[in-house]
């Protein structure tokens, strides 16, 4: 099946305090978002990549990559969850999604091979990299963020962090997040879009070498893992 991959990198990386969004600083000599984009393209099964990038963005342009024939652009949108939805709504119905944070540079064509393998044989509508918690989980009693205090522990067994590429079909994925955008659902990534419209998504246990670059201390990180990754 053709596979397109889809990256938002419409964010402000309001958490990352940097003089631009976080996609655009740079590792090594390159942009987080052009580490992620080539990760994506250099992998062959992927046949195109689609980027949703703000509009009102002055940086994206600027990137040599801008001009790649196996590229495009589209308009991101308010959340996340819209930038995508504008993305996938304009592939092929046939086709799977393979959407990507362009925040996680460190994503290895191992990872991309063992999700569309799960996907492609097992009976479920698509899957997501993920990683086992590894941290006893406390929930906090609602209120009081300044000095929080625990309300009980989460049991742990069978908790894990969703990460990205999730993997679904474009035509089921675009219903999803429309439906699930439209009943003001908190939609976090797309397999929770898919969860609410009944589908059944695996988890597929991925490096956690794949970063989200969230706060100023994970471009250290980023870059170690990089590195790691060209060895
Ligand atoms: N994203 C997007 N459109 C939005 C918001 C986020 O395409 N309206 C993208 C970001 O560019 C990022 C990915 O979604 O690649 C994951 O989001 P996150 O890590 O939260 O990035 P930001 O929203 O940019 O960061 P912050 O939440 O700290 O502002
Ligand atoms: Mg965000």
């Amino acid at each position: 099946p053709t596979i397109i991959a889809v990256v938002p990198a419409a964010g402000i990386g309001s958490r990352m305090q940097a003089d631009r969004p976080k996609q655009y600083l740079l590792i090594n000599g390159k942009t987080i978002l052009e580490h992620t984009l080539q990760a994506l393209h250099s992998h062959p099964a992927i046949a195109h990549v689609v980027v949703a990038i703000s509009p009102e963005d002055p940086f994206f342009a600027e990137l040599p990559v801008a001009s790649a024939s196996w590229l495009t652009r589209i308009a991101g949108g308010q959340e996340r969850a819209d930038s995508v939805l504008r993305a996938v709504a304009t592939l092929p119905a046939d086709c799977w999604a393979l959407v990507h944070d362009a925040a996680r540079p460190c994503l290895s064509h191992a990872d991309i091979d063992k999700l569309v393998g799960v996907c492609t044989q097992q009976e479920v509508a698509g899957g997501i990299l993920a990683t086992p918690v590894r941290d006893t989980m406390k929930r906090a009693r609602p209120g009081a963020s300044q000095s929080p205090e625990i309300a009980h522990t989460e049991c742990r067994e069978n908790l894990w962090h969703a990460l990205t590429p999730q993997l679904f079909r474009a035509d089921q994925l675009t219903q999803a997040l429309a439906q699930g955008l439209a009943q003001g659902l908190p939609i976090t990534d797309e397999a929770s879009a898919m969860e609410a419209a009944g589908y059944c998504v695996a988890l597929v246990d991925g490096n956690p070498a794949n970063i989200k670059i969230t706060r100023p201390a994970d471009m250290p990180l980023a870059q170690f893992y990089l590195s790691a990754l060209q060895e």
